[in-house]
């Protein structure tokens, strides 16, 4: 029998998983070009921006400071960035997770990365969110909406 796979348990295992998740990336007919032809990433500053990234969501240390969003955003008008994009992205981050990890912090990193993908998702192509369409909203939400006075004008 294989040994178990060990859980994502600092900085090391970070570095090994954005390592294997951007090599398969880069191979992806998707994905590959938008990192390589589209943005024309340099991996010299991409892949340890991205250690740092993963180690302040998932440790809240590593120090990253950059702003996701717009660095997507402006993908945006360049090239296709739909919902196609993004779960092949989610499909290929799960299965290196899993092929490298498994426990408590291999989850949560997949289901961090999976709501991330989502919002990020929804804002560059300005999807509004269907959970704040008011045609959604629940009987009680709308009566409490109405009942609402704002305190602070
Ligand atoms: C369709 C899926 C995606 C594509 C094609 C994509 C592509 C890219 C590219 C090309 C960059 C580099 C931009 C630049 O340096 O100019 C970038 C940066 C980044 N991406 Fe993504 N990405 C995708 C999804 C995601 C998701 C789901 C996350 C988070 C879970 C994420 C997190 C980041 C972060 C943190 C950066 C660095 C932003 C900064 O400069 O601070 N990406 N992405």
């Amino acid at each position: 029998m294989n040994d178990p796979l060990p859980d994502l348990d600092g900085r090391s295992g970070i570095e090994r998983l954005v390592n294997a998740f951007y090599g398969r990336v880069r191979s992806d007919d998707l994905l590959g070009f938008i990192f390589d032809d589209v943005a024309g990433v340099d991996w010299g500053v991409h892949l340890p921006k991205m250690y740092a990234f993963w180690e302040t969501v998932l440790f809240r240390s590593g120090g990253y400071t950059g702003n996701p969003l717009a660095a997507h955003a402006k993908l945006a008008p360049l090239t296709a960035m739909g919902r196609p994009q993004f779960d092949r992205w989610l499909e290929v981050f799960r299965a290196t997770v899993d092929d490298l990890f498994a426990g408590e912090n291999a989850e949560h990193i997949k289901s961090c990365a999976a709501d991330m993908a989502n919002v990020i998702h929804l804002k560059i192509n300005r999807i509004p969110d269907p959970r704040l369409d008011p045609a959604n909203l629940t009987p009680e939400q709308r009566a409490r909406y109405a009942a609402y006075k704002s305190t602070t004008r």
